[in-house]
């Protein structure tokens, strides 16, 4: 089986594509033929070794695949091979087969194709935990959304617009407007102004008759963070889910003593290893979501799999709305 394989980190086209023998399950785990999987931005920070968590190398990058369950290990209940499958796991989905665990994966529900579960993974676990979770949204409140035509922003957008929410969508560009409208966002805030630390309260104010945001979700840090902050409203909560726009920023405290507001972080891999049944508990919720048509995973490109290194690029050059997957084995 042909698979990814980081030897040294780097760019992209580092990578190399090796042939390796077909894999075997240990105890607990099972092998799966892929289909389709995701590109998230972490994976570009893992290939280039920027990320917090490394393994050796040589590896296999890549967090997010769909397919089909090729063999079955000693202890593994409720799966069996032939299952259509999608899974997240710390790394080893850019190759035709990837081992995973049963705490990892979920059976797609009919009709759901190996492309859009490969995009419906990590983004929208982590936006619904970033939104329910962290943010502690509650039916009918103002979500604003930063960064709202990438990954994880769209799929904030679609939970919450799907959960009653109205929803202010952060972007910085006419086609990235384009595409947060057409996800039935209630306003645009227009990210591309000067200023931001004034002029997204005085957007999110005239969106909201002066109310402000109750949830704010924030994968940009940078200028961002500091003007969502000025627009959350009274006992607020903002979330802080990752620094895209480059800049950590820093709080004066003094803010969230005087608004009532709250600011707290997601790291949404720390809920998957810690507490698995929770996990497993939000992909239902997610897939119900899908099933009502709120959450539709937004495919920009879809890549043959010798194209994976072009789509890390177009990840790491911020030009992806919505999401990228590649397709694996027959697909490709
Ligand atoms: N905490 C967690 O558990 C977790 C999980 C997944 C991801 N993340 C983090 O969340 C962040 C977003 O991930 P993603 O997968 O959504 O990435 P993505 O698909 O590349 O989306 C990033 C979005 O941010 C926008 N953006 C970048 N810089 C900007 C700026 N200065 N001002 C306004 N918009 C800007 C981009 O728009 P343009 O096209 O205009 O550049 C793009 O729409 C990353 O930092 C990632 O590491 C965290």
């Amino acid at each position: 089986m042909r698979s990814y394989r980081v030897w040294e980190h780097g760019a992209p086209s580092t990578m190399r594509v090796d042939e390796l023998p077909d894999l075997v399950p240990g105890p607990g785990q099972m092998v799966v033929d892929v289909k389709a999987a995701g590109i998230n931005f972490p994976d570009v920070l893992v290939v280039s070794g920027k990320y917090q968590i490394l393994p050796p190398r040589p590896f296999t990058p890549g967090k997010d695949l769909a397919g089909v369950v090729r063999a079955v290990g000693a202890g593994v209940n409720g799966y069996a091979p032939g299952d259509r499958i999608m899974a997240q796991v710390e790394n080893g989905a850019f190759a035709e087969q990837a081992i995973v665990t049963p705490e990892q994966t979920y059976k797609l529900p009919d009709g759901l194709s190996f492309e859009a579960a490969a995009a419906m993974g990590l983004v929208y676990q982590t936006a619904h935990f970033a939104l329910v979770e962290r943010g502690q949204y509650k039916r009918g409140e103002t979500v604003l959304v930063g960064g709202a035509a990438g990954g994880v922003g769209l799929a904030a957008v679609q939970i919450a617009k799907g959960l009653g929410a109205k929803v202010l969508a952060g972007v910085r560009s006419p086609e990235e407007a384009e595409v947060v409208r057409a996800a039935g966002v209630d306003a645009v805030i227009d990210l591309s102004v000067p200023d931001l630390r004034e002029s997204i309260r005085a957007q999110v104010h005239a969106a909201t008759d002066g109310h402000g945001a109750d949830v704010v979700l924030d994968p940009l840090g940078g200028d961002f963070f500091a003007g969502a902050l000025r627009a959350v409203a009274w006992c607020g909560r903002l979330v802080v889910i990752g620094f895209a726009a480059g800049d950590i920023p820093t709080l004066k405290v003094n803010y969230l003593l005087l608004k009532n507001i709250a600011v707290s972080g997601l790291q949404w891999s720390d809920y998957r290893d810690r507490t698995p049944e929770r996990i497993q508990q939000v992909q239902q919720e997610l897939f119900d979501l899908w099933r009502a048509g709120a959450v539709k995973p937004r495919i920009m490109r879809d890549f043959a799999f010798s194209e994976l290194p072009e789509a890390l690029d177009l990840v790491s050059q911020g030009k992806v709305q919505g999401k990228t997957v590649v397709r694996v084995g027959e697909g490709a």
